[in-house]
């Protein structure tokens, strides 16, 4: 711990008050990413830390042991009282875990009570404010995976906010002061803006399994598959950031060239019709950012258009005689990238 010392009095830029006065705060569910929001918290000294209930006591203690400090407890009602909640458990728990917060008889008026989730608006904490506290939910835009990396490299991290007034006002300023960059987010549309998130992220990871299972399929060992996009992988994320979105994009539907693009479709469709599916719906959007460059002509960006809404075709028979083998594929890797 590292807190810092100062009059109770003192506060994090009108956020939590730093030092004797800060809350405790107690966690309902510290998995990944309420143990990094309360190690920071505690550490920075804008809380201090309190009870810590998980599903199980072994991993309470584990979160208290990453928070460093707080008290592990079995239930809900060996807690204690605390001026500041936050409820990490997954977002389908969240409610109940209010619920069951609001009925423990623990709450005060004046007690605050977030969550972290993107897709679930504060008011699921509805009966926790029934119960007197105010409550928010600031949503970090961070991969939690890895928690003690997510500790080191938190400053910066956005923030989406949105809640009571009053809940908002200390948290919004303590995770300004933890280096968040806060915005508010309308609770309607968090299933939206949180979808955003999982294309952007989630789905990348699995953007690249499909990439690995096609080259396996073709006869590339999947770790060679792997090494050979890494450099690739890299470029169009910098580009991305670089340049934009459009001018990142690279591949045959950028050049309008439709036959590579019929022939990746009659391949997958032979294959896994599910995968020749998934890169239709791809190939759709594709078409769209890259005809908002107006860099390729507009019968082509037609005909590429015309390839994937064609009716699948019944699957014929996949190409006969040896794939590539696993060495062929990592020679063939150096000599040449997909473009
Ligand atoms: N992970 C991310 O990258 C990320 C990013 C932004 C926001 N969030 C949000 O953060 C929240 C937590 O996600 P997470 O990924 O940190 O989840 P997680 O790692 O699975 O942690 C969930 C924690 O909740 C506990 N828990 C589950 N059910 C419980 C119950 N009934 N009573 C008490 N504790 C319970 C689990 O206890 P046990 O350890 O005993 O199983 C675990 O410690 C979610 O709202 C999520 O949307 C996550």
């Amino acid at each position: 711990m590292t807190a810092r010392s100062g009059s109770s009095r003192a506060r994090s830029a009108r956020g939590l008050p730093i030092g004797p006065g800060a809350p405790r705060l107690n966690v309902i569910g510290c998995g990944r990413a309420a143990r990094v929001v309360a190690h920071l918290l505690c550490d920075r000294g804008m809380a201090t830390p309190g009870a810590l209930v998980n599903r199980g006591l072994a991993s309470a203690r584990a979160a208290a042991r990453f928070v460093g400090g707080g008290s592990p407890v079995r239930t809900l009602a060996e807690a204690g009282a605390a001026r500041l909640w936050l409820i990490g458990t997954p977002d389908d728990a969240i409610g109940e875990m209010a619920i069951a917060l609001a009925a423990s008889g623990l709450l005060r008026r004046g007690d605050r009570v977030f969550h972290l989730s993107g897709a679930t608006p504060a008011e699921v904490l509805a009966p926790c404010r029934d119960a007197g506290a105010a409550v928010a939910a600031v949503h970090p835009v961070k991969n939690f995976s890895d928690p003690a990396m997510a500790v080191r490299s938190f400053r910066g991290t956005w923030c989406g906010c949105e809640g009571d007034a009053r809940a908002l006002r200390g948290l919004e300023a303590a995770f300004r002061a933890l280096g968040a960059r806060t915005f508010r987010i309308d609770p309607a549309w968090k299933p939206l803006y949180h979808g955003g998130g999982a294309f952007a992220c989630n789905f990348l990871p699995v953007l690249i399994e499909l990439a690995l299972a096609c080259e396996e399929r073709a006869g590339v060992a999947r770790s060679t598959a792997l090494a050979m996009f890494e450099p690739i992988v890299r470029e169009t994320i910098d580009a991305i950031f670089r340049q934009g979105v459009a001018p990142a994009l690279a591949g045959p539907i950028s050049r309008g060239d439709a036959g590579s693009v019929a022939r990746h479709l009659a391949a997958m469709q032979r294959w896994d019709p599910a995968v020749a599916q998934t890169y239709r719906a791809l190939a759709r959007t594709a078409v769209g950012v890259v005809a908002s460059l107006g860099r390729v002509a507009p019968d082509r960006l037609a005909a590429t258009r015309a390839v994937i809404d064609a009716p699948a075709r019944t699957p014929g028979r996949e190409p006969r005689g040896p794939r590539l083998s696993a060495t062929a594929g990592r020679r063939r890797a150096t000599r040449r990238r997909p473009g």
